[in-house]
């Protein structure tokens, strides 16, 4: 048995992160989550702490890198925006819990969170395109500014916003960015981004497999600015980093 484990591959860890890498486990009794179900997701594996704490810029560039095909252009930044997150000064690290302070980074009008799961009824058909999970996040900020009267959306999260959206179709979807409509850039199969957010799991028995195509900055970041035009009739300015 301790010759199988020193000859799996998987074994050798530079990140030091436990044998069972990659087996996915409910949050133990100490573990942390917070509002992202990619980073929830990402400990329920052991591919981020499973307790949810600590995590390090290195460890999270190298996780979205291996498990999703993330450049550091997209997961650098994203990690440097969420570090003034963690309340202890000159913290190295985050908690997912941590994420959770509210106009941060954390913002109303969440996709899946507090009430209902993300508007089911704007999804018709198997595959989701471009239009209508844009659609689908407007729809939700508008429920939640309705019925919420404390309801916030400052700037920034306005931004986060289509990058979430943009965030799960990029990791689930087919993409397809020499269409010459937006709306068929990516495709995405509503099945496995119900049973993403359901369950803070990849939906490998959906058929998931990690995208072939690497997520850079100017892919994100042409794609955000064109989703706008979709329910804003045009680009909203700039972004925050
Ligand atoms: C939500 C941080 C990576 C997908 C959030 C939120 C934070 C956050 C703070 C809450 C915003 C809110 O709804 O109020 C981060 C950080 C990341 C990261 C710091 C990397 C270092 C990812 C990745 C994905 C992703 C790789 C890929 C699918 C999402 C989605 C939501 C979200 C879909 C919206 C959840 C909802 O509205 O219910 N993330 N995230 N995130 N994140 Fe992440
Ligand atoms: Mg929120």
């Amino acid at each position: 048995m301790k010759l199988i484990y020193l000859a799996a591959p998987f074994a050798v860890s530079v990140l030091s992160l436990s044998r069972d890498r990659g087996e996915w486990m409910a949050p133990q009794r100490d573990a942390v989550r917070g509002p992202c179900p990619m980073l929830n997701t990402l400990a329920n594996y052991g591919y981020l702490p499973r307790n949810g704490k600590g995590i390090s810029r290195d460890v999270a560039i190298e996780v979205l890198d291996t498990v999703i095909n993330w450049d550091v252009s997209v997961a650098g930044p994203l990690y440097d925006f969420a570090q003034p997150t963690n309340p202890t000064p000159n913290a190295t690290t985050i908690d997912l819990d941590q994420l959770t302070t509210h106009n941060v980074l954390e913002y109303d009008g969440s996709l899946s969170r507090q009430d209902a799961f993300f508007g089911p009824a704007d999804f018709t058909t198997p595959n989701i395109n471009v239009e209508q999970a844009a659609r689908a996040r407007t729809a939700r900020i508008v429920t939640a500014a309705s019925t919420n009267p404390s309801f916030t959306l400052p700037q920034i999260g306005a931004y986060f916003d289509y990058r979430e959206t943009a965030a799960y179709q990029f990791v689930f979807g087919t993409w397809n960015l020499e269409a010459d409509n937006i709306k068929d850039k990516i495709s995405t199969p509503l099945e496995a981004v119900e049973y993403f957010f359901k369950y803070e799991r990849l939906p490998l028995e959906k058929g998931w497999v990690r995208p072939i195509n690497r997520l850079t900055y100017d892919v994100l970041v042409n794609f955000v600015l064109e989703s706008q035009v979709l329910t804003h009739g045009q680009m909203n300015g700039t972004v925050p980093y």
